[in-house]
C-alpha cells in the first residue's frame, strides 16, 4: 500500500515537473508538440477528429480467403511502420490488389518490400526518397527528428538483390519538386511516407490524389496521431477539402486512408 502510495507521488512530481518544462520550454521542439494536442484533446479542447474505423470495415476481407498475406521483415526498426500497421497495409494490397503503387518516402524499403510480395506479378512500385546531399536544401520545412531517416547512405537495402527488386522502380528527389506529372492519373494505391511536417504532408497528400487513376484508388499514410505535423495537416484536409472528408484513422495504428471509389 504504502510503496502504491510511493510510486504515485513520485510518478506525479515526475509529471508535474515534465509539464512545467513542457509549456515553458518543451512546446518549441516539434517532438514534444502532439503532447499539447492529446492533453487538450483529453480535457475536451473541441476539435476535428478523423472518424476511427476497424480495418475489417474498409478492406475487402472476402477476397483473402484463399490468398494469405505474407509478412516479410516482421521486426522493423526506428522509421519503419509497426508489425501491425505493415499487416496492414498488406492485406489492403492482397484484398485491393493494385498494380499501380506509388511510395513516397522509401527509407530502408521495408514497406516497399513487402508491398511487391504481396501485390500481383505484373504489379508495379514506385518509391521516392530524398537523397541525403539534399538534407539541407528542401524547398519546405522538414522537422529535425526527419534528418535521421533522411541522412543514410543508401534507401531500399531491403528490396535490393531480391527477387522483389524488379517489379520496384526507385526514384530520388524532394517531393516538393520532384515533377511527378508522368505518374499523375495512373496510380491505385499511395502510401505517404515522407518528411512528417505539416507543409509536406499536405503537398504530398494532394500531389497523391493527382496520382490516383481518375481519382479513384487507396491513400495510406503512416504517422497520423504521432507527430504533429501529420496530424494537424490531415486533420486540416479532412476538415476543409471535400476530396478528403472521407480519411478514416485505422483504429489501434497511426495509419490513416482515403479509399475512393474502389470496387
Ligand atoms: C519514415 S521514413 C519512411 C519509412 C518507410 N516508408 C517504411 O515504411 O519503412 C521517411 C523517408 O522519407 C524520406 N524523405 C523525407 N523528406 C523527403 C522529401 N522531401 N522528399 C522525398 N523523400 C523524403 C526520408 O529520406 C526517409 O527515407
Amino acid at each position: 500500500m504504502l510503496k502504491g502510495i510511493t510510486n504515485f507521488v513520485s510518478r506525479y512530481l515526475y509529471a508535474a515537473m515534465s509539464c512545467i518544462y513542457l509549456f515553458a520550454a518543451g512546446f518549441l521542439f516539434v517532438r514534444n508538440r502532439l503532447l499539447i494536442y492529446k492533453i487538450s484533446s483529453h480535457f475536451g479542447y473541441p476539435e476535428v477528429n478523423i472518424p476511427v474505423v476497424d480495418p475489417a470495415s474498409i478492406i475487402p476481407l472476402k477476397n483473402l480467403e484463399d490468398s494469405p498475406v505474407q509478412v516479410l521483415e516482421p521486426i522493423g526498426r526506428d522509421g519503419n511502420v509497426s508489425a501491425v500497421e505493415l499487416f496492414i497495409i498488406n492485406l489492403f494490397i492482397k484484398a485491393m490488389n493494385p498494380v499501380k503503387i506509388f511510395e513516397m518516402g522509401t527509407f530502408d524499403g521495408r514497406t516497399t518490400l513487402n508491398m511487391a510480395r504481396n501485390s500481383a506479378d505484373h504489379a508495379r512500385i514506385w518509391t521516392i526518397d530524398l537523397p541525403r546531399e539534399r538534407l539541407d536544401s528542401t524547398k519546405l520545412p522538414i522537422v529535425p527528428l526527419d534528418r535521421q531517416f533522411i541522412d543514410k547512405p543508401s534507401s531500399g537495402t531491403c528490396f535490393a538483390g531480391r527477387e522483389e527488386e524488379k517489379k520496384i522502380t526507385q526514384l530520388y528527389g524532394d517531393t516538393a519538386t520532384y515533377d511527378f506529372s508522368p505518374f499523375f492519373s495512373s496510380m491505385d494505391l499511395v502510401f505517404i511516407d515522407a518528411s512528417h511536417s505539416y507543409e509536406y504532408v499536405l503537398n504530398d497528400s494532394r500531389i497523391a490524389l493527382k496520382l490516383l487513376k481518375d481519382k479513384k484508388g487507396v491513400i495510406i499514410w503512416h504517422d497520423y496521431m504521432m507527430w504533429e505535423g501529420v496530424t494537424r495537416a490531415l486533420k486540416e484536409l479532412y476538415s476543409t477539402e471535400p476530396e478528403f472528408k472521407d480519411i478514416r484513422h485505422i483504429e489501434g495504428t497511426s495509419l490513416a486512408c482515403l479509399v475512393r471509389g474502389w470496387g
